[in-house]
């Protein structure tokens, strides 16, 4: 398969690594970033045997590539910007950044360029676990989608913390209980896992944020209530070994949707 990826940073790092290390079995075509020289970078450290990867800072370069999928691994506005012109030409997508479908307008675009390109938009279950589940139990009906979040102080933005009275945070401290529409404004850092949880279950979740200064990994726990079960999900989240910005398991969850999207003969395990 012909792939391109959108976002050389972190997860792109990771990415580019697996398929030119070969456990992803894909023709990396195109890499694009407002920072090209990233991608050249990356390609230089990983990609040995494809010199004939498009290096590209706009997306008119990375559709002369003809690439089958495209991974968008940048930003919210690369949601915005690519994600409909991508699915228009009948190129299919993978989002990592899923907070960005959490905008309606947004949302709109992109399942009608989804239906007008009849192509399809793929999203990893990133840093959590369980989507397979809370979208099956959503066939009978969701009550209720609880989502706890525990990170490090330093975690989070310090003025943001002042502005909810939490300007000195010495054990563990619920620093936020509401809505998950408004956590993601205040807290930017969640709202993947929130738009996740909001796309499989048709819910906005409930939200509680702690700051703990003690902890060493991203926890979240979800509790989703519905007809048919009540599913608890607890992950522990380390970073990347070489990128501590994003949680280790978003990468290998975006590796994983690639190998089942590019392995021909597979077998799927879970819905
Ligand atoms: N779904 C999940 O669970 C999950 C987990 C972690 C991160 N993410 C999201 O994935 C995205 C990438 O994460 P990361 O840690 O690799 O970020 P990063 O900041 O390390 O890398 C992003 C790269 O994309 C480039 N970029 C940003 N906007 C662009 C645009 N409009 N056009 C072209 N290039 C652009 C940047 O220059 C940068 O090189 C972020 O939006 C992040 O929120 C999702």
């Amino acid at each position: 398969m012909r792939l391109a990826i959108i976002g050389c940073g972190a997860i792109g790092s990771v990415l580019v690594e697996a398929i030119c290390g070969g456990s992803v079995k894909a023709e990396l075509v195109a890499l694009m970033d407002i920072y090209p020289e990233r991608c050249e970078n990356l390609a230089r450290s990983f990609c040995r045997e494809f010199t004939n990867t498009a290096i590209c800072r706009d997306l008119e370069c990375l559709l002369n590539a003809k690439p089958q999928l495209v991974v968008e691994a940048a930003s919210q506005q690369a949601v915005k910007e690519y994600i409909p012109t991508i699915l228009s030409h009948g190129i299919s997508v993978v989002v990592l950044s899923v907070g960005a479908l959490l905008d309606e307008n947004i949302l709109k675009a992109v399942k009608e360029a989804s239906r007008a390109g009849k192509a399809r938009v793929y999203i990893p279950s990133g840093a959590i676990a369980g989507l397979d589940a809370v979208k099956a139990l959503a066939n009978a009906g969701i009550d209720r989608v609880v989502l706890k979040t525990y990170k490090n102080v330093k975690a989070f933005d310090p003025e943001t913390l002042r502005r909810l009275g939490f300007g000195e945070v010495r054990e563990r401290t619920k620093i936020f209980e509401g809505r998950g529409d408004i956590a993601v404004k205040l807290f930017p850092a969640n709202v993947n896992v929130v738009a996740a949880l909001a796309l499989a279950s048709g819910q906005i979740p409930w939200v509680e944020v702690y700051a703990d200064p003690n902890l060493q990994r991203n926890i979240h726990e979800i509790v989703v209530e519905g007809k048919a079960s009540t599913i608890s999900i607890r992950v522990e989240n380390v970073p990347h070994p070489r990128n501590p910005r994003t949680s280790y398991l978003a990468a290998l969850s975006a590796i994983q949707l690639l190998k089942e999207l590019t392995e021909e003969g597979s077998i799927a395990v879970g819905t």
